[in-house]
């Protein structure tokens, strides 16, 4: 793959937000000034893909027909929508119907019996359901040979749903209730790119196993809200987007990534890091690193192609920027333009020497930083809490817990 198609594909997977973000700065000229005021911090929660509208062939020999409980406009007959409708059964499904979108209902039970015909299935949207894996039959999807795009979070969904189609792009699984991934559950999945299983309860020995590694072209793994306390053992090369936030992962092996050498993102906030390995992130193609919410003191290696870099709500005593940049090149910069280093305990503004060796930076978000008194707090009887200060804590914008 070109590297202007893995671009491409980046601007795709993690949103162009990602990428525009903070670049409004650069026309006020404040380039060596803190950022002091809160400001929203720029999360990127990975979007949904855009799809064109699915107009088929327009010369389609079979009369149109639709579910009488749902709704197949005119001017997309290819689509039948069935969400926000109360059903408890998923009606039979036309022949000619490409995307199913059946979300919002009360469905708990899934036969093979209504997908019978619909062999042309391409998107199913059975997300905001009571799915019970029990209750979902072997071979549902096992015959929908054109199927890319299975959307199933917000479910009770205990399991991965067993034989799903090798053609599957993107699977959604968030929000479900699924505690391990069996070394069969995604097998020969090779077509996968995005896989989607945050906010389930997955553990360390729940991922084990050589379950990942099969799925040759996953680039995007989302496996936040889980309970693993370990990097996930076993990805495939071709992954460029990790998430792992709202975990309790305390570490990461040195050489972790030689795994993955494509990575171009990284999430790991609100973990439990305490260190990393020095050289760690020398990675070619990181550009945005979030460790936010961690326990982390020690600097590291920052890779040239980083460009954000999230290291607030850490226990930073001071940056030494000469451990982040040990060389300056001048033919190969340093791709740095965004870091945000607030509610540490730094005791000083960043050293000068930063501007010299990430010369593309244009916001460093200082904020506030944690008082001295915290500590105090942990080795000290609780006193009296003012409560003032718990309303500042929780101040700014949606990442506002501390720990
Ligand atoms: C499948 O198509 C056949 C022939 O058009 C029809 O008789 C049958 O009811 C359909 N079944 C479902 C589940 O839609
Ligand atoms: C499918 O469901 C997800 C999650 O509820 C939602 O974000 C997405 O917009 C839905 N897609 C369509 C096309 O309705
Ligand atoms: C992690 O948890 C925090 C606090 O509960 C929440 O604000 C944030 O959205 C979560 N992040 C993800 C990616 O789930
Ligand atoms: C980072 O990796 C590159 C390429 O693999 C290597 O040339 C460079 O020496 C490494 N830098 C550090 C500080 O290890
Ligand atoms: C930064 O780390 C280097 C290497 O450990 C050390 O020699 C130097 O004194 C440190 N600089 C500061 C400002 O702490």
């Amino acid at each position: 793959m070109g590297l202007w198609n893995r671009w491409l594909l980046f601007v795709l997977l993690v949103g162009l937000n990602v990428v525009c973000q903070d670049y409004d700065n650069e026309a006020t000229n404040e380039i060596f000034e803190y950022e002091i005021e809160e400001e929203t911090p720029p999360q990127v929660p990975p979007p949904p893909i855009p799809q064109p509208p699915d107009y088929g062939d327009p010369y389609m020999l079979y009369p149109l027909q639709c579910a009488p409980e749902c709704f197949c406009p005119m001017s997309y007959p290819l689509a039948m929508y069935c969400d926000h409708r109360k059903l408890k059964v998923v009606p039979n499904i036309p022949r000619q119907i490409r995307h199913l979108y059946i979300q919002f209902n009360d469905i708990e039970a899934l036969t093979a019996a209504p997908f019978a015909n619909a062999t042309s299935l391409r998107e199913i949207n059975l997300s905001h359901n009571s799915l019970k894996s029990s209750l979902v039959d072997r071979n549902v999807f096992a015959k929908l040979k054109d199927l890319l795009q299975l959307h199933l979070e917000y479910n009770e969904l205990e399991e991965v749903p067993p034989s799903l189609p090798k053609t599957l792009q993107r699977l959604f699984l968030g929000f479900n209730k699924i505690s391990k991934l069996p070394a069969d559950a995604l097998q020969g999945l090779a077509s996968i790119t995005v896989l989607d299983l945050c906010n389930n309860r997955l553990t360390d020995a729940g991922i084990k196993g050589k379950t990942l590694s099969s799925l040759k072209s996953l680039m995007q793994i989302n496996i936040c809200g889980n309970k693993l306390r370990s990097m996930p053992s076993d990805l495939p090369p071709s992954v460029l987007q990790l998430s792992l936030e709202n975990n309790s992962i305390a570490s990461i092996p040195d050489g972790y990534f030689k795994k993955t050498p494509q990575l171009m993102s990284l999430r790991v906030s609100h973990n439990k890091l305490r260190t990393v390995p020095y050289k760690v992130f020398n990675l070619s193609s990181l550009m945005e690193l979030n460790l936010g919410h961690n326990q982390l003191s020690k600097t590291f290696y920052i890779p040239t192609a980083l460009e954000h870099l999230y290291l607030n709500h850490n226990e930073f005593l001071d940056l030494n920027v000469s451990l982040m940049c040990p060389s300056v090149d001048i033919t190969k910069p340093n791709l740095l333009t965004y870091i945000r280093i607030d509610n540490n305990r730094l005791k000083g503004p960043l050293d000068f020497y930063a501007y010299t060796c990430f010369p593309r930076i244009r916001v460093v978000f200082y904020g506030e930083q944690k008082k001295a008194e915290v500590i105090e707090k942990k080795t000290i009887p609780p006193r009296r809490i003012n409560p003032r200060r718990k309303l500042d804590k929780t101040r700014g914008g949606g990442d506002s817990k501390s720990d």
